[in-house]
């Protein structure tokens, strides 16, 4: 057995010293490229944490290393002289690297100062690169302590001419060609009502790249934190006239997209991740990185949220509100003014004096939560316990004197824990132990904001590249990663504090490759804005491809006064995008769900309940996220990859692989012209219970979705006023039969909350299966138990083309029972009522 894995040495046209490459194959159809200096001045940057294990590489039967990969018809081509990677699948070429000749390393270098501080190079043969050891922006400057360090690759992508991925920007869908304008930014800040429509780095980043084409979707993951610029070329498909052969006077040119990575330090670590398939990328990504942790239950309640929630008073206020409207909703959320004085993990005592009576009294007794705020920047205060424990430990982030990096924020004058070094974490997790955490319970949960990291008045608002961190690397190096550890901390303090027993929940703003690990993200600071909405769709489809299923956007907008019909509305597409938070800036109006007139009161709750009442699906589609990697929600294409005309869809999408949805993001729509994809498929609408294709009227209350058939879902009969009050509410299954008159689907349960699935099995897989009309219920997963009261109370088959004469059931062990059932001809729909099969064991419908 030998390893698939080769290392060569390189002189490439840039480089002094030679590179050391390393070309692996990996388990799983993927492919690691490593490019470092072979001796470098100092060792450089390389992204630990992200990766979850050591990849494993292939073994091959074999006494000599052969470039064929796992599969035989496909071959890796290396050259060395000029350095090229090519990738040749049955014949033809899927990607290749460096065909552009874009490889470049600079070199780190030795520096010593010379008098007046001014700074020269010892082996600085060009002294035209003199100006690039200091950049001045402003007052701050950028001293590069070994020189300028960027890497960059080409990669060219054969037969591509759609790709997506790298979140996180306002932008659309299909990335988009960067020749004659700004190139993509991977770069985390803080962008306050960032624009739509560009390029711009914001919040989170994460280099993934998907490209694909009808037949075989590839991927390429650039391991690296450091600001990262990518360049985007697609050359579309062309006929082309040759008039020397005239037989051959028509070719086809294939399209094909070049990709250039440039980070500014770090190695180059990439993987090329070979699907071929849409679901082979994300499960290959996953092996990588991780999957989507399996969200608490109500964390994919409604969540209402605001800058400020001023009081215990008005927590009180908000949530008898709900009650008071009927509306459920799972969890309140206490932006920085709970604190005192923004000093996270403290209260301000006069208007939260008693916490726990808040949680206790008030959000307990309904099952409800509460999510803090905890930023990292801490207020420089000697009395502030965290500030003087932190500081008197030497756990903040040092500036490039050794002295603690000291930034404003909300505090004013602030330090940032150091939070890439594992002993801030442990420490950071401690923190959030109920008796270091006064006033916390088990119901508080964590939201990391800021954590770019932020920085008023700070280069692009953000912390300077030569703070150093932990093990003596600039921020530069991680930059990216910054928000990424926070969470992660975070995360773990909360399991811990639970004795290791509860899954926790956090949500982050800042987030990299790997975040779906410990909790949700979303979309920073929008606006109350049409667009805004709009963008959402797929800002969100971008980050679940990039493995982050968790992710939303603040509902109705974060700065600004939505009006109603855009509030209605946001609320409409929130209640089916995976985290549902409402949110709102300091000092705009009020925006709780009711203060907008009992008519859009209505629609609002609609929009909410209808959310409740999907919950099992959601749940179900969260565990598959979770055990598979399939996210969440996802762009049409990836359940229609062979159809072109799914490529570019961005205004509906697929949640899960059942339904489509279509959020209206214009104002005044009347009627929405949806695209039903596969000439195979069948599509009911849900919600209204007509079933028109294509042009659907709308009225204000109608949400577009559509089941696809061949599917089923499972859904909740009523609502209650939190996801844990409505543990026993009945389910009812809905069926679409698709043109064979046959559909499949899944359920998963589990206690909700705890880490029981996972260490005790303790979780009820089903799977539902509709077949020559016979419908049945089955274990899926046999080594999942758990026991459960709740039924099946009532199943909708749509598609149905004659009314049965009879429908009996027979349970498990038991004898034949006859089941009632109506029947609506005109839209071919079968109703079976008053039910009373329980979820948890075998069972199977006849109809006759
Ligand atoms: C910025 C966040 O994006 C926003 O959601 C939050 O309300 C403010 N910081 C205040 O904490």
């Amino acid at each position: 057995m030998i390893k698939s894995v080769i290392y060569f040495l390189l002189k490439s046209n840039n480089a002094k010293e030679p590179l050391l490459v390393e070309i692996s194959e990996i388990e799983g159809n993927i492919f690691r490229l490593k490019i470092n200096e072979k001796v470098p001045f100092k060792p450089r940057y390389e992204v630990p944490d992200v990766l979850i294990k050591e990849p494993v590489l292939l073994q091959k039967d074999a006494d000599k290393l052969v470039l064929t990969c796992a599969d035989e018809d496909q071959q890796l081509h290396v050259t060395a002289n000029p350095f090229q990677i090519q990738f040749v699948c049955k014949g033809e070429i899927v990607w290749s690297t460096n065909s552009n000749g874009l490889l470049y390393f600079e070199h780190l270098q030795p520096a010593f100062f010379q008098g007046g501080g001014i700074r020269t190079v010892a082996l600085q043969e060009n002294q035209d690169d003199l100006g690039l050891w200091e950049e001045k922006f402003g007052k701050f400057s950028d001293i590069k302590a070994n020189g300028p360090s960027s890497i960059g690759l080409d990669f060219s992508l054969h037969g591509f001419e759609h790709v997506y991925g790298i979140p996180q920007h306002a932008e659309t869908l299909l990335l988009k060609n960067t020749s004659d304008g700004d190139v993509y930014r991977l770069y985390n800040l803080d962008v306050f009502g960032y624009k739509v429509h560009s390029k711009m780095g914001i919040y989170g980043a994460v280099p993934l790249l998907l490209a694909h084409k009808p037949g075989r979707t590839a991927g390429i993951f650039w391991l690296n934190s450091s600001e990262t610029l990518v360049e985007i070329a697609t050359k579309a498909a062309m006929e082309v006239l040759s008039s020397r052969t005239p037989e051959t006077s028509k070719q086809r040119v294939l399209p094909q997209t070049d990709v250039r990575w440039m980070s500014e330090s770090g190695i180059i670590d990439t993987f090329i991740l070979m699907g071929p398939q849409p679901f082979d990328i994300f499960k290959q990504y996953a092996e990588l990185t991780g999957t989507q942790a399996l969200p608490p239950l109500f964390s994919l309640g409604y969540h209402q949220c605001r800058w400020n929630y001023e009081d215990e008073d008005d927590v009180e206020g908000v949530d008898a509100g709900f009650d008071m409207h009927d509306i459920p909703y799972d969890v309140i959320w206490l932006d920085i003014e709970h604190t005192d004085g923004k000093r996270y993990f403290t209260w301000n005592k006069e208007k939260f004096g008693n916490p726990e009576r808040m949680q206790k009294q008030i959000l307990m007794k309904k099952k409800r939560k509460l999510v803090v705020i905890l930023d990292p920047h801490i207020k420089v205060d000697p009395l502030y316990t965290i500030y003087s424990q932190a500081k008197e430990r030497g756990y903040f982030v040092k500036d490039r004197k050794g002295k603690d990096f000291e930034g404003i924020c909300w505090p004013g004058l602030s330090s940032y824990l150091d939070f890439t070094n594992p002993e801030v974490r442990e420490w950071y997790a401690d923190q959030f132990a109920f008796s270091a955490y006064k006033g916390s319970s088990e119901i508080l949960f964590a939201w990391n904001d800021m954590n770019e990291p932020s920085v008023f008045r700070g280069v692009e608002l953000t912390m300077q590249k030569d703070a150093v961190h932990y093990g003596k690397w600039e921020h530069r190096e991680v930059h990216n990663l910054y928000g990424f550890y926070q969470q992660m901390a975070t995360a773990e303090g909360l399991i811990r504090r639970s004795g290791g027993l509860e899954r926790p929940f956090v949500l982050t703003r800042s987030f990299f490759a790997g975040s779906q690990k410990y909790g949700a993200v979303w979309t920073g600071d929008n606006k109350a804005k049409w667009q805004y909405l709009k963008i959402s769709v797929p800002m969100l489809l971008t980050i679940s491809m990039a493995g982050i299923s968790f992710c939303g956007a603040d509902v109705g907008g974060f700065i600004g006064n939505p009006e109603p019909e855009l509030l209605v509305r946001w609320y409409q597409a929130g209640a089916l995008q995976p985290f549902f938070r409402g949110h709102a800036n300091m000092n705009t109006k009020r925006r709780e769900p009711w203060l907008f007139g009992e008519e859009n009161t209505r629609i609002i709750r609609n929009a909410i309940k209808e959310r409740y009442s999907l919950l099992p699906y959601l749940y179900a589609l969260f565990y598959r996220a979770h055990k598979v990697a399939e996210p969440v929600m996802r762009p049409v294409w990836v359940e229609f990859p062979k159809e072109l005309e799914t490529f570019g869809i961005e205004d509906e999408y697929m949640l899960g692989n059942a339904l489509l949805v279509y959020p209206v993001t214009e104002p005044k729509v009347t009627a929405v012209n949806v695209f039903l994809p596969g000439p195979q498929e069948v599509m009911k609408t849900i919600i209204n219970s007509f079933i028109s294709l294509f042009y659907i009227p709308l009225c204000f209350y109608g949400i577009p979705v559509m089941q696809r058939g061949g599917t089923v879902i499972p859904l909740k009969t009523s609502v209650g006023k939190s996801t844990e009050l409505m543990v026993d509410v009945p389910y009812e299954l809905r069926v679409a039969l698709d043109t064979k008159e046959s559909a499949v689907g899944e359920l998963y349960l589990d206690d909700g909350h705890s880490f029981q699935y996972l260490h005790e099995k303790k979780f009820l897989l089903r799977k539902f299966t509709f077949h020559k009309n016979v419908f049945s219920s089955r274990c899926a997963d046999e080594n999942g138990q758990f026991h459960t009261k709740c039924v099946v109370e009532q199943i909708l088959i749509l598609g149905i083309k004659k009314q049965p004469s009879s429908v009996t059931a027979s349970i498990h062990d038991g004898k034949d029972q006859a089941v009632a059932f109506t029947y609506d001809a005109k839209i071919s729909v079968l109703t079976l009522q008053k039910l009373s099969l329980n979820v948890g064991i075998d069972w199977v419908l006849h109809i006759k």
